[in-house]
């Protein structure tokens, strides 16, 4: 299993703050059925800076670290964006680290408001040949109270990745909830831990599938997974898998 977004290289943002929390965070991923996970840490969030260069080597530590200590576990580079308006010319002076190195690019919004020039900046991303993943569309208030919003984003071509504690109930009734209706219209492409530790912000990819798996079937179980392997193969991801309904319905819910 893939998990395309956490915070697990030590020190440098919220998530794992020693080496030892990283490792123990790396074997709580493995005994979670992970296998290779992208470490993604802030992105000038306001208190953390993280630029791409600097991740890279955190990322090439870490890996010799858990190969010295025999932990099956392969990081990944990539980062956590916060959007602003500069984000652009970051990303032309070498700052902006897509996951993976590909071409997907983890964006995240603030929590309580789309800013009003999100739809240009997704846009002008595009025109660069970025694809942008919005992060836990599920905890921003703005898209659970308008998601008509999060649905003209992604039919123009945005991404989204649901966080898998969202899904295993662990921000409480109403955010599972959402996440769920979220799937069934088709709003959602991948599925990460946006793991910080292994107590408060722990992974729960696997109570997250079986969740979904319940709900949808193995097919949706497969189009996520399948879509984390794509992306960090650099290729193109499903958009739609079968069962799911359309976006009448999620109106319908709402
Ligand atoms: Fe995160």
């Amino acid at each position: 299993m893939i998990d395309i977004h956490s915070h697990i290289l030590p020190s440098i943002d919220d998530g794992a703050q020693t080496l030892a929390d990283a490792i123990d965070m790396a074997k709580a991923a493995v005994a979670g059925g992970i296998t290779t996970i992208i470490a993604t840490p802030h992105h000038r969030n306001g208190t953390f800076e993280n630029d791409k260069r600097s991740i890279i080597e955190h990322v090439h530590a870490l890996n010799e670290t858990l190969q010295h200590h025999r932990i099956p576990l392969s990081v990944l580079p990539g980062q956590e964006v916060r959007i602003h308006g500069e984000l652009l010319d970051y990303y032309r002076d070498g700052d902006i680290l897509p996951l993976a190195e590909t071409k997907y690019v983890l964006i995240e919004l603030p929590n309580n408001h789309v800013p009003r020039y999100t739809e240009q900046l997704i846009f002008d991303m595009q025109l660069q040949g970025l694809i942008p993943i919005i992060a836990h569309p599920e905890r921003n208030s703005e898209l659970v109270e308008h998601p008509n919003k999060l649905y003209d984003l992604v039919k123009k071509g945005v991404l989204t990745q649901l966080t898998a504690a969202s899904v295993a109930g662990k921000f409480g009734k109403n955010i599972k909830k959402f996440s769920l209706q979220m799937i069934e219209a088709n709003l959602v492409h991948l599925i990460a831990s946006d793991a910080h530790n292994t107590t408060t912000r722990a992974f729960h990819m696997r109570e997250a599938y079986d969740v979904i798996q319940k709900q949808f079937g193995s097919q949706v179980v497969y189009v996520f997974q399948e879509n984390a392997e794509l992306l960090v193969a650099g290729e193109t991801l499903y958009k739609d898998a079968p069962g799911r309904m359309k976006k009448k319905k999620f109106f319908g819910i709402f």
